[in-house]
C-alpha cells in the first residue's frame, strides 16, 4: 500500500495490489479526479488521464482556454457555481447571500493508520499499518473555509473510505447547505444500478436498473436510514454477475437522512455523491468551528458481486463493529414477543425460558412491555423502571432467576421514544421533537424525544445505567419503532434548526458510546420495527442487528439474500419463529424456518412450550447443529449461489478459511412434480480436496462440486417409496461438506 505525490506533475496516487485511485490538483487549483478502479502501475505523471475537450457552449474560467470546463471534468469536491452544472458536494451559504464558493488546494499530509471521526462511526484500524490515510486541505479563499479531504486506503482490501472536515477559518458565520461524503465521477456511465429497497417487512430486496441520462437517487428524509432504502449501492457492469465482473460498492456509514445519487451528464460522465440528505440538513458554522462528515466507503471489485460482498464483510466485522462481541459466536436465543406480546408474568416468562433451557437455548431477551404502565403499544415509553405487577424484584429479580437456570439474560429498550400516557412525558412534555403551534404526528402512539438535546439523552442514560448497574443483564435489543415528523427542537435557536436530523443522530451515537464503553461485556442488537435503521452506523455500536419483523422463512430469504450484498452474516438477527406465521400467516416446516435462520445469528421467537414433543427433538437437534457449525456460519467466506429474486429456488453457502469445512443452504419454495435433475454450482472449495457431503453421495472433488455441482435433486419427486420423507413445498436442505481426503 502506497500514497505518493508527484510534486511536478501534481498527481496523488494511492494504491495496494487490488486498486488504484489517482487525483491532480487541477489547472485551476481545484482537485481534479482521474481514476478509480483495478491497480494501475505508478507514473511520474499519470495527468494525462485528465480528459479535456473543446465543448461549444460550456462555461470556462481561463478566458481564452475553451478546453478546460469544470462542467465536464472530473472532480474531487465540486462545488455551486464554479460552471460545473451538476449537483455539488459542496454548497455553502454565506453571509451576503452568496452561495459560490471555490475549493483551492493548499497542502497534504499522511498518516499512518486511519484517524477517528470524532463523535461519529467509522471504520478503523488496530495496527497503523492496516492502512494509510491522505489528507488534502482545500480552502475556499473568499469565506476561508477550509475543506479536508480524507481518504484512507487499506493494505489489503480493494477499498477507500472517505469523509470530509470543514472549519471556518474566517471571520463570519456560515451555513453549510450541503456537506456530501463522498463525490466520485466515473468516465462512463455502462452501469447497473443496484439497491436495497423495500418497506417494513420486506426490508433490502434488491432491485436493479441501467443507469441513464440525468439523476438516479435513494434516500431518507425520515430521521433514520429507513425500511425503504438502504445506505447502500453498487455500479456493476452490465455483464457482471455474482461470480465475475466488475462492480463498484458505496455504502454509508450513517443511520440518519442520507441521499446516494448518480448522475448521468450529457457526455455520458456518472457523478456518484454520498452524504446526508441536503434537503434536510444545513449547518451554521461559526468562526473557529468545524464540521465533520459521516464517512463513505468504496469498495472495488473484479471478482463479481460475491467479491464486493465478502470485501465488505470482512471490513465491517472486523474494522467497523467492535467490542468484545466483534470476534465471538453469538449467544443461541429466546426472544419473548412473538410468544407472548404484552401479555406475559414473570412466570410465564420462566416456563419459557426453562424449556428454551432444557433445549439448549443460551440466552433469554425479555421484549417490549417490563417497564412503567405498559400493557399496550399505547403507555410507558420513557419510564425504564420495571413494572412490579409483572415484575415483583424488578430486572435485577428475573435476570438473577434466568441466570439460576444457567441462561443470560437480555432486555428490551427503546430509548428514543416517549408515549403522551408516561410519567417522562407529564415532566417534560418539550422534550420531543415539536414544532411550534403545529400538531404532533403520533406514530405507534408514540413521539420521538429530542436526542438533539444532551439534557434528554442524559436523562435516558442514567435510567439505562441504573438498571444494568443494578441487574445482570448481558444483551440489549435497542428498538426504534418510528420515524421523525415535526422536526423541530426547543433546545435550539431558529438558525440552527436544519442542524436538528443529524444532531438527533449524533445523539443516538453518543448514548451507544456511552452505554457500550460502561458495560462492555454487553451484547448490543440494533433494531428498528426490524430493519428500519439496519446500517453500517448501527454496526459500530451493536455487531448485530434485527433484519426484519417478517419471520417467514421464505420472506426471510430474500431479506437475508439482499442484506447480505453489503453486511456480514454475523450481523444478520435470524429466528425460528411460530405457524402459521404471524406476519404473512404461511406455514413452513420447522426445519426451513431453522436452515434460514442458521445463516445469520439464530435463535427463537416463540414459546417452545407449544411445541410437541416430536418437534421439541427437531429443536434441540438444530440448538445442537447451530452450537457445532456456528463459528463457521458466522464468520466464514459466504457465497451466493442462486438468487430468490429470480426463481423458484435460491441458495448460498459459507466456507472455512482452510476451505476443509463448508456449509450450503438449498431452498425451494413451491414443490414441483417429476423434475428436471438438478446440479448447484458450488464456489470457494478447494479443487483438490475431497468432500463428504452430510447428505450422502459419493466423496467428491471439490473441482466437480464446482464445475459440475452438487446434486439437489430430490429422491421423492414425482413419487415416494417406503421410507422417504416426501418433499413439500417450501422445502430445504442444509449440506455439510467435509474435506476427507486431501490431495497434494
Ligand atoms: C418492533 C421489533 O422489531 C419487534 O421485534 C419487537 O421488539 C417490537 N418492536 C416490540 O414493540
Amino acid at each position: 500500500m502506497r500514497i505518493v505525490y508527484h510534486e511536478e506533475s501534481k498527481v496523488f496516487h494511492l494504491w495496494n495490489d487490488k486498486i488504484s485511485y489517482v487525483m491532480m490538483v487541477l489547472p485551476n487549483g481545484q482537485l481534479g479526479q482521474l481514476y478509480f478502479g483495478k491497480r494501475i502501475h505508478d507514473r511520474e505523471d499519470l495527468s494525462d488521464l485528465l480528459e479535456l475537450a473543446v465543448r461549444p457552449m460550456a462555461s470556462c474560467p481561463f478566458p481564452g482556454d475553451r478546453s478546460f470546463s469544470l462542467e465536464h471534468i472530473k472532480q474531487e469536491l465540486p462545488s455551486f457555481g464554479s460552471g460545473d452544472y451538476r449537483s455539488p458536494a459542496v454548497e455553502i451559504a454565506q453571509k451576503n447571500g452568496s452561495r459560490v464558493s471555490d475549493f483551492q488546494f493548499q497542502s497534504y499530509h499522511i498518516e499512518e493508520g486511519k484517524p477517528a471521526l470524532p463523535g461519529l462511526p467509522a471504520t478503523y484500524t488496530e495496527d497503523a499499518k492496516e492502512a494509510s490515510t491522505l489528507i488534502i486541505r482545500l480552502l475556499d479563499p473568499v469565506t476561508n473555509i477550509r475543506a479536508e479531504l480524507f481518504y484512507t486506503i487499506f493494505a489489503k482490501e480493494a477499498v477507500l473510505a472517505r469523509s470530509v472536515r470543514y472549519y471556518n477559518e474566517g471571520a463570519e458565520a456560515v451555513q453549510l447547505a450541503r456537506a456530501m461524503s463522498l463525490c466520485m465521477d466515473l468516465p462512463d456511465c455502462a452501469y447497473e444500478w443496484l439497491q436495497l429497497s423495500g418497506a417494513w417487512a420486506r426490508e433490502r430486496h434488491i432491485k436493479t436498473r441501467r443507469l441513464a441520462m440525468g439523476i438516479q437517487s435513494i434516500g431518507s428524509l425520515r430521521g433514520n436510514s429507513s425500511h425503504q432504502h438502504n445506505p447502500f449501492m453498487v455500479l456493476k457492469r452490465p455483464s457482471t454477475t455474482e461470480r465475475q465482473g466488475e462492480a463498484i460498492g458505496f455504502s454509508f456509514i450513517y443511520s440518519g437522512n442520507f441521499l446516494i445519487q448518480a448522475e448521468v451528464d450529457a457526455h455520458d460522465h456518472t457523478r456518484v455523491l454520498v452524504g446526508i440528505h441536503p434537503d434536510t440538513f444545513s449547518w451554521k458554522l461559526e468562526a473557529g468551528e468545524s464540521f465533520q462528515t459521516p464517512e463513505a466507503v468504496m469498495v472495488y471489485t473484479d471478482e463479481g458481486l460475491n467479491g464486493m460482498s465478502q470485501t465488505f464483510h470482512r471490513l465491517y466485522q472486523r474494522r467497523l463493529a467492535r467490542g468484545k462481541w466483534r470476534d465471538q459466536v453469538r449467544p443461541i436465543l429466546i426472544n419473548n414477543w412473538e410468544a407472548t406480546y404484552f401479555d406475559f408474568t414473570e412466570d410465564k416468562l420462566i416456563q419459557i425460558a426453562r424449556k428454551a433451557k432444557e433445549c439448549g437455548v443460551e440466552l433469554f431477551v425479555l421484549d417490549d412491555g417490563w417497564f412503567g404502565e405498559r400493557n399496550s403499544d399505547r403507555a410507558g415509553l420513557g419510564d425504564w423502571i420495571a413494572n412490579p405487577a409483572r415484575l415483583p424484584q424488578g430486572i435485577a429479580g428475573i435476570a438473577e432467576r434466568i441466570e439460576g437456570l444457567g441462561m443470560k439474560f437480555g432486555l428490551w429498550f427503546e430509548p428514543e421514544m416517549v408515549n403522551e400516557d408516561s410519567d417522562l412525558y407529564r415532566q417534560h412534555p418539550d422534550w420531543i421533537l415539536a414544532a411550534p403551534q403545529r400538531a404532533k404526528s403520533h406514530g405507534r402512539y408514540q413521539y420521538v424525544l429530542d436526542f438533539s438535546r444532551i439534557e434528554v439523552v442524559d436523562a435516558i442514560y442514567e435510567m439505562m445505567a441504573k438498571i444494568l448497574r443494578e441487574a445482570k443483564v448481558s444483551y440489549i435489543k435497542w428498538d426504534m419503532n418510528r420515524s421523525i415528523t415535526e422536526c423541530f427542537s426547543a433546545g435550539h435557536l431558529p438558525e440552527r434548526q436544519g442542524e436538528v436530523y443529524h444532531r438527533y443522530i449524533l445523539g443516538v451515537y453518543d448514548l451507544y458510546e456511552r452505554l457500550t464503553s460502561e458495560f462492555p461485556e454487553i451484547l448490543f442488537e440494533s433494531c428498528a420495527s426490524g430493519g428500519g435503521r439496519f446500517d453500517a452506523g448501527m454496526l459500530y455500536y451493536a455487531p448485530q442487528g434485527w433484519v426484519s419483523d417478517d419471520t417467514d422463512a421464505v420472506e426471510r430469504m430474500k431479506i437475508q439474500y439482499g442484506t447480505s450484498f453489503c453486511y456480514p452474516l454475523s450481523s444478520m438477527g435470524s429466528h425460528v419463529s411460530m405457524i402459521p406465521n404471524h406476519q404473512v400467516y404461511r406455514e413452513t416446516p420447522l426445519h426451513t424456518r431453522a436452515n434460514v435462520a442458521y445463516f445469520g445469528t439464530f435463535g427463537y421467537e416463540l414459546d417452545l412450550n407449544r411445541l410437541t414433543e416430536t418437534e421439541i427433538q427437531e429443536v434441540k437437534e438444530q440448538i445442537s447443529f447451530m452450537k457445532e457449525y456456528r463459528g463457521l456460519l458466522q464468520f466464514g467466506t459466504f457465497y451466493r449461489l442462486k438468487s430468490p429474486f429470480e426463481g423458484n429456488e435460491m441458495s448460498w453457502m459459507v466456507v472455512s478459511e482452510d476451505k476443509s469445512t463448508a456449509i450450503v443452504g438449498w431452498y425451494r419454495v413451491l414443490n414441483t412434480v417429476n423434475g428436471s435433475y438438478t446440479r448447484l454450482r458450488l464456489e470457494g472449495l478447494d479443487p483438490d480436496f475431497c468432500y463428504r457431503s452430510s447428505q450422502g453421495g459419493a466423496l467428491c472433488y471439490g473441482d466437480e462440486l464446482m464445475n459440475l455441482g452438487l446434486c439437489t435433486t430430490d429422491a421423492t419427486a414425482g413419487e415416494v417409496t417406503a421410507g422417504q420423507r416426501p418433499c413439500t413445498d417450501f422445502e430445504s436442505r442444509v449440506y455439510v461438506l467435509r474435506a476427507e481426503q486431501i490431495h497434494g
